[in-house]
């Protein structure tokens, strides 16, 4: 039977909420404004206990300025005194390193003390603190000692190749069952990457030209402004790939390839998505080379401001060979995708701030039209844009004003904002509820990273042949070096002008 929200709510009265890394960006960026919104909007109960567990010699008081002022600094909801203190009343802090016993100990005998029934622990610290930490949760009981539920919430990035991921899962199985992980990939709290769903299944006119005969390639942009900022010690090993495309992408490339599933449940959605992943042509690492393109930012302008090249950003090795841009070219070999290209691409410092799948349809036979369509090689793309500015397009030729038979391409528009009034909700909103009650839908299921990983270690064995030296530099503020654009054209095809 299904709970509506009030049962849900009741359900969750006595939960607390362990926060590991309590002291850094996180939690006062995202998450502690997510819970604020949801206390606001009555979707998580009153009593609610915010424990948070860090290395800084911080105070219970101390804790509670710091939530307050990330309310006040990062939540786009009004500043509610009564309420704020109300939410962040029962906060405690617990100073501990992430091997240390005691720390471990403190929580349950607070579990213990305040009679709480269920915990959720959120690992909101850099990746090296993960294996110390789910160790000692097994190590002290901490799984177990709630008479409720007990639950993890586990930040990207999840190991960082396949070895590292199954190392990573097999840990986090010895102490915690399936069903009470919870991984995230916070593009799939978007409330415009769930639309992708609703728009191919709750539509009669998309879904049967959603395929092979009808489309003929599939391009998923993700581009940022942003560059490397303060984050260079994880970013140097990491790159475009495993911060943006191993999941990110690949979960966006996963919901618009996947078939229809069964139900709307955390297993039937998953169970798609992962068909797909596996479904993905295993590459060669000479395969590799021809389907994948790789930059690093130089300077440039962005936004009219004068940006460093990634070299001389702060931390950066002045000879690093680490990608900030990356397209990629991949095939799902199904029945319903076999030879149409997915293009992938995403970078830093790139001129707008962007998300989009554009679905490209093929060219219509033109004899009728003196084999000339001045639409376009092919006018109908449909494009979903996720952000910023979130809406769907629909363009196609129509009949230009006049006497001859000439095309020009046109839009159908719907924009989020226009037709619901409001912007699409921050994706930790969504994540932080569906983990409170239960709802494991948009996390990401222990095979599907590992499928992730399984194709993305492809591609690493492909680069680690061609050992570079240098990587092709693009001027901050362009969409990628030529060589971006050869890639695709090199098959005829063009990435899509987001100003179109
Ligand atoms: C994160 C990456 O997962 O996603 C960042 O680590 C990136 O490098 C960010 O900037 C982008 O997220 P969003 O929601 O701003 O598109």
């Amino acid at each position: 039977m299904k709970m509506n929200n009030v049962d849900k709510i009741s359900k969750l009265q006595q939960t607390a909420i362990v926060i590991f890394g309590v002291t850094g960006d996180l939690t006062k960026r995202k998450l502690i404004p997510a819970i604020y919104e949801l206390y606001l909007a009555g979707r998580i109960p009153k009593e609610l206990y915010l424990i948070g567990f860090a290395r800084r010699s911080w105070t219970d008081d101390h804790l509670r300025e710091v939530f307050i002022d990330a309310v006040k600094t990062y939540s786009d909801k009004d500043y509610q005194e009564t309420a704020v203190n109300e939410l962040f009343k029962n906060t405690t802090y617990i100073e501990s390193t992430f091997e240390k016993q005691a720390g471990y100990d403190q929580i349950n005998k607070l579990i213990n003390e305040k009679k709480i029934k269920n915990v959720l622990f959120y690992l909101a610290t850099p990746p090296d603190s993960y294996d110390d930490i789910i160790q000692s949760l097994g190590n002290h009981n901490n799984n177990h000692v709630a008479p409720g539920w007990t639950r993890i919430v586990i930040e990207k990035p999840y190991g960082s190749d396949l070895e590292s991921a199954k190392k990573l899962e097999s840990l986090v199985h010895t102490v915690f069952e399936e069903n009470q992980i919870y991984r995230i990939d916070h593009y799939l709290g978007k409330e415009t990457v769930q639309n992708i769903l609703v728009l191919r299944f709750a539509n009669g006119i998309f879904e049967p030209l959603w395929n092979r005969r009808y489309v003929d390639h599939v391009q998923i942009t993700v581009a940022e402004t942003v560059g490397v900022g303060t984050r260079a010690g994880y970013y140097e090993s990491a790159g475009v790939i495993r911060d943006m495309f191993q999941n990110h992408l690949m979960q966006l490339l996963a919901l618009t390839a996947m078939e229809a599933p069964v139900a709307f449940s955390a297993d039937c959605v998953r169970d798609e998505k992962v068909k797909v992943l596996r479904a993905l042509k295993p590459y060669s690492p000479e395969e590799v080379l021809e389907n994948t393109f790789r930059a690093q930012y130089g300077s440039g302008y962005v936004n009219h401001e004068r940006v460093k090249a990634y070299k001389d950003e702060d931390g950066v090795d002045p000879l690093s060979v680490t990608e900030t841009f990356l397209a990629a070219k991949l095939y799902v070999e199904n029945w319903r995708w076999s030879g149409v290209p997915f293009y992938l691409r995403s970078g830093k410092r790139l001129p707008k701030r962007m998300t989009e799948i554009a679905i490209h349809y093929k060219q219509v036979p033109l004899p009728l039209f003196n084999w000339q369509n001045t639409a376009g090689d092919a006018p109908n793309v449909l494009v979903l844009r996720l952000q910023p500015d979130e809406g769907i397009t629909l363009t196609f030729g129509a009949k230009m004003p006049g006497p001859v038979n000439q095309i020009a391409p046109v839009k159908m528009d719907f924009d989020y904002e226009t037709s619901f009034h409001s912007k699409a909700p921050e994706a930790y909103v969504r994540l932080i509820q569906d983990a409170l009650y239960g709802d494991a839908t948009l996390f990401t299921r222990s095979d599907e990273v590992i499928a992730q990983w399984a194709f993305t270690d492809r591609i690493f064995k492909g680069w680690e042949i061609s050992k570079r030296k240098y990587l092709p530099v693009y001027e901050a503020g362009t969409w990628g070096p030529l060589g971006a654009d050869q890639f695709i054209q090199g098959n005829n095809r063009w990435w899509r002008n987001p100003e179109n």
